[in-house]
């Protein structure tokens, strides 16, 4: 019995120092404590010892537990431990390693040209409207003093949906749509894609506009140049040199159009100014008493003026691109120079 336990104390002592992991650790302790354990085996023969050798064996079984359960803690704490510090290596992070970079997008050059338009006017009051890209004739032409027979009604020019529906060939229906909303003083700011039956090197079926506007009592054509003036140089550089010329749109009377100094030569003539040394920039003029009549103001009581551009052109213009179909091809080597 004796040779036993110490035979045993002996194999269990070097199978605790070689369980290699936590889970052997614990095998070797149900295999000796166990129910079925080598000791718990032995413990059971102890019923048929003399009784002078009982007590001898029951306390060479007591120092061996002791022994056994010591043994066994400070090997399952050496265990615990290098599982901990194989699990943080494993998982360690290198903080040193190199980000990865996000791809990051860029806007659109006319999404640009936009929001810098728009700000500028918002510092000067101007509000911003939409209007729908889909129009009634009524506020797409009619309202706007074009009247039936007008050349830009032309089957040409107008997507017609149906009689009555056309894609906006303008963002001036915006005009009529907010002045029939609001009673004046308004000053808003109205961007949005038109559509025209046009397709060449410097037209496209779709664009972009934006028109501007601003009606109340005694505004004068000076209060137009005024702003237009401050706009441009804002826009395109302090110094800038502006003028305006007479013209003709049906919703504005009298109309001008304004030339900027050519922004390639400097006014000296080249390719882009066609050697005029100008460039057409925008459409403007105060608004015909018809189009006041036209959405109920009182033409006696009220004036305003307008205007309106094209953003591609202008979008051209600012960032030197010399095809207008760079704008809608999508090629990323094109839009990344705008990030
Ligand atoms: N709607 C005109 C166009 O598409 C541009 C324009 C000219 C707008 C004069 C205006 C304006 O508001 O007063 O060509």
């Amino acid at each position: 019995m004796k040779q036993r336990i110490q035979q045993l104390q002996h194999d269990s002592l070097a199978a605790l120092h070689h369980a290699a992991s936590l889970k052997d650790l614990q095998a070797v302790r149900v295999q000796v404590l166990g129910k079925k354990g080598s000791l718990t085996d032995i413990m059971k023969g102890m019923r048929d010892l003399s009784a002078e050798d009982r007590p001898l064996v029951g306390s060479l079984v007591n120092v061996f537990k002791d022994t056994f359960e010591g043994v066994y803690a400070s090997r399952l704490s050496f265990l615990e431990d290098q599982e901990i510090s194989a699990r943080l290596s494993r998982e360690a992070i290198d903080v040193t390693l190199p980000g990865r970079r996000s791809v990051r997008g860029s806007l659109h050059p006319v999404t640009l040209v936009t929001d810098d338009i728009v700000d500028i006017f918002s510092r000067l009051g101007f509000s911003v409207e939409e209007g729908p890209e889909i129009e009634k004739d009524f506020y797409n032409f009619e309202a706007l003093n074009i009247p039936k027979d007008h050349p830009a009604r032309d089957m040409q020019d107008t997507f017609y949906i149906n009689d009555d529906l056309v894609l906006r060939t303008h963002t001036s229906p915006v005009q009529i749509r907010t002045m029939l909303k609001q009673p004046p003083p308004i000053r808003i700011i109205a961007p949005g894609t038109v559509y025209r039956r046009d397709s060449d090197l410097t037209h496209s079926p779709m664009f972009h506009q934006i028109e501007g506007f601003l009606v109340d009592e005694r505004v004068t054509f000076g209060d137009l140049k005024g702003i237009l003036t401050h706009f441009l140089n804002e826009y395109f550089g302090a110094g800038l040199q502006v003028r305006f010329r007479p013209s003709f749109f049906p919703f504005t009377e009298p109309s001008a159009e304004v030339d900027i100094a050519c922004v390639i030569c400097g006014g000296s003539g080249c390719r882009v100014c066609g050697g005029t040394g100008w460039l057409e920039i925008l459409g403007c003029g105060m608004i015909d008493p018809e189009v006041f009549t036209a959405v109920n103001y009182d033409a006696k009581k009220y004036s305003g003026f307008a205007f309106g551009m094209g953003l591609e052109r202008i979008a051209m213009l600012k960032y030197g691109v010399s095809d207008l179909r760079l704008f809608f091809e999508n090629d990323l080597r094109f839009l990344k120079q705008f990030s």
